[in-house]
């Protein structure tokens, strides 16, 4: 375990597993719709690349950008597009695939903007969700685990742009941030 890490929070095979299952889900309930899966850069990134990987129907993928973070631990509230999407997503199925969704304002703000371009339908996939921080209204469809109020790093998410490479999910010392 690397040393700025408190705790394992969630492991390699847990992480894997239960991808595996939403990837079976996600391939039932979309058969036959040609999803379009939206990640939500950079945090989704491992994630994103699991689970599509994972699925067998037929799919498109697209990335876009948006930070409500500073250098911080806690949301600004202020939400920034930094990359739109490519491709128009008008009449077609969308799936946000995003890390995690702590105060809920990022995915607040991007399900108003994508509905706004007519999807025939929009859902949100996260892989973790700390509903005990929930400030904005999200509807989560689609969520791996549920956490404590506790700050993660590792598979994707960052601290300070740190640590995404951790194959695992772990609890930051406190001391790392608290400086
Ligand atoms: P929200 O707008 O407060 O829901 O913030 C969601 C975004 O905050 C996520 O996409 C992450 O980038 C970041 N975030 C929230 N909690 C954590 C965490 O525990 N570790 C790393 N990033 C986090
Ligand atoms: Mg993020």
């Amino acid at each position: 375990m690397e040393e700025v890490i408190e705790k394992i929070l969630l492991t390699e095979k847990q992480l894997d597993e239960r991808v595996t299952e939403i990837a079976r889900q996600l391939d039932e309930e979309y058969a036959g719709k040609k999803p379009l899966m939206v990640c939500i850069l950079k945090g989704s990134v491992m994630f994103f690349a699991d689970l599509i990987r994972k699925m067998k129907i037929e799919l498109s993928i697209d990335f876009m950008s948006i930070s409500s973070y500073g250098n911080g631990v806690k949301s600004s509230g202020e939400v920034k597009m930094i990359k739109d999407l490519d491709r128009k997503i008008e009449g077609k199925n969308v799936i946000i695939v995003e890390d995690i969704i702590d105060s809920g304002y990022t995915m607040s703000y991007l399900t108003k903007m994508l509905s706004a371009r007519r999807p025939e339908s929009i859902k949100i996939c996260t892989l973790l969700d700390k509903p005990s921080r929930r400030e904005a209204d999200v509807k989560v469809d689609y969520r791996g685990f549920e956490i404590a109020d506790e700050f993660v790093v590792g598979y994707g998410l960052d601290y300070a742009g740190l640590y995404r490479n951790f194959p695992y999910i772990g609890i930051l010392k406190k001391e790392v941030y608290e400086k």
